[in-house]
């Protein structure tokens, strides 16, 4: 008889994720402490309304006869560099509740 791995482990985990990150969103979202400007992680919003921003503040310059310059960065591992200690530091600065920081 042979054994396979758990796959309901990684359903329960993205069920998890979503849940973390719903209550995250809700208490940034309620506390107003998200930039207007974050596309990432948000509802309703994705990589082409920020370049649809980012086209519009450019044509806005080039109407004014301006320069733009453009800096983009793509930091490699940050998500997985992150540690743990400085992550919880981050959700106490930012007063998160207590339910929300323990599933973290
Ligand atoms: C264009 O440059 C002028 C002069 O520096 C500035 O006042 C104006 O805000 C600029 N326009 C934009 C869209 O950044
Ligand atoms: C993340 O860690 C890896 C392995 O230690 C390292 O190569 C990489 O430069 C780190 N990335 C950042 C953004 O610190």
């Amino acid at each position: 008889m042979s054994y396979r791995p758990i796959s309901l482990l990684l359903t329960l985990g993205k069920l998890l994720e979503m849940l973390m990150s719903q209550r995250l969103n809700y208490h940034l979202s309620t506390t107003q402490q998200r930039s207007s400007r974050q596309f990432g992680f948000r509802e309703g919003r994705s990589i082409g309304h920020a370049l649809d921003e980012l086209m519009q503040r450019v044509e806005k310059c080039r109407g004014q006869k301006n320069h733009t310059d453009i800096i983009s960065i793509d930091i490699q591992g940050a998500v997985e560099n992150l540690t743990h200690k400085s992550f919880d530091e981050k959700l106490t600065e930012n007063k998160c509740p207590r339910n929300i920081k323990t599933l973290f």
